[in-house]
């Protein structure tokens, strides 16, 4: 358990999390990191801490390089538990370490969470002298709690980012240049979409405060460092923020005898007869998160659900929960499903996709018992009709 030098100084002192598969709802197929780092100047700082049950892993890199209670500064760039759970455990061991968090919502959040620890809390464009470095703080609030921020070092040109930029994917590899680059690409993808998407207004203008800096390496909070990569990241966020489309179309369905799921490939031959790329999630076998990622840049939704015991299915009911807190783009939905009596889910699943982003194709579409060829060429004819009406 050894400290990992990434630049002259400065050190990786987090923790690798190999078997995390959820974090609040998101699967998290590939583990992740909690990254901290470690800062050797006159004073001694470490940026972020760990999630608490993974303190020991901190301290033995930590202590790799220095004595622990040597520690003089922390920055504690957002409150979320995943980061500042060692807090405590740090300043028990580091008893005149001051530690920063953003004025008013990072105080206030540090302190319900671990009491009065001594905080100090800074505002946007303060700078803290680490003797041969400088600190500059800067607020990108809701990016991901209202408390966040991200702190850039000079010389060196480092932005501690915090849950920005960052990926949940565990790898003894650090740096971009080492890791399974496509493989960051599409967790980055994934944790944009299920951590940040609802707040991309506010990702924006973080990424705007930053666009006058120099930036040579990028440290978030999960997953790899940015270096030589930091031009293809910045894209990416860019054009998730923009909302930027691409040509898919989701469908997404759950089925109890087939009928719903004969329905929901009714809807994909409409799709694909538009030139459209669909594609399909049966809620039996695909996990809310995966869908989310993937939904997020397209422009077309269709959500079906047999009627059962008069509703929606609970998967069905289970993600458009999900989808509902965190679609941050405008879309075109289709709601459909079949029914041997009752036959309310289609009406449920409308009133659960409709909203100011998400306005219907058509009127939700239901069919009785098991769907007849006829039945089901009408549905495709009715969708194609409705997208090319657009
Ligand atoms: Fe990685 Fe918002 O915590």
């Amino acid at each position: 358990m050894n400290a990992i030098r990434i630049a002259e100084g400065v050190y990786w002192v987090g923790a690798i999390d190999w078997n995390l598969r959820n974090f609040h709802g998101y699967e998290t197929e590939k583990g992740s990191t909690f990254n901290a780092y470690l800062i050797l100047d006159e004073k001694v700082t470490l940026i972020d801490a760990v999630k608490e049950p993974f303190k020991e892993e901190m301290l033995a890199r930590i202590a790799s390089v220095i004595d622990p209670s040597k520690i003089d500064i922390v920055i504690s760039n957002h409150a979320e538990p995943d980061h500042s759970g060692a807090l405590p455990f740090i300043k028990n061991i580091a008893k005149n370490v001051k530690i920063y968090a953003s004025f008013g919502a990072g105080v206030k959040d540090l302190s319900a969470y671990y009491g009065d620890l001594g905080y100090i809390g800074v505002k946007a464009g303060e700078s803290l002298s680490l003797g041969k470095r400088t600190l500059t703080f800067v607020p990108t609030p809701m990016v991901h709690w209202p408390d966040n921020m991200v702190t850039y070092m000079t010389p060196e040109n480092i932005l501690f980012s915090n849950d920005a930029f960052g990926q949940h994917y565990a790898s003894d590899e650090r740096l971009d240049t080492e890791c399974d680059l496509p493989e960051a690409y599409i967790q980055a993808r994934k944790y944009y979409a299920n951590i940040v998407q609802p707040y991309g207004m506010q990702t924006g203008k973080a990424l705007d405060a930053l666009a006058g800096l120099q930036v040579d390496m990028i440290c978030p909070s999960h997953g790899i460092i940015w270096t030589k990569h930091i031009p293809e990241i910045l894209a990416l966020y860019k054009s998730w923020v923009a909302n930027e489309y691409d040509d898919t179309a989701i469908i997404v369905y759950d089925t109890m005898w087939h009928s719903t799921e004969a329905m929901a490939h009714a809807v994909e031959s409409a799709f694909l007869a538009c030139g459209l790329k669909p594609r399909l999630y049966n809620l039996h076998f695909c996990h809310n998160s995966d869908i989310i990622a993937d939904a997020m840049t397209a422009k077309y939704i269709a959500v079906g659900s047999p009627t059962l015991n008069n509703n929606m299915m609970p998967s069905v009911a289970s993600f458009l929960t999900y989808f509902k807190g965190l679609n941050g783009n405008k879309k075109k939905f289709l709601a459909f499903g079949s029914y041997g009596w009752g036959g309310q889910s289609p009406d449920q699943v409308f009133e659960g996709l409709k909203s100011p982003k998400c306005e219907p194709l058509l009127p939700a579409i239901k069919l009785a018992y098991k769907p007849s060829g006829e039945q089901l060429a009408k549905i495709t004819a009715d969708v194609v009709q409705a997208l090319q009406n657009q």
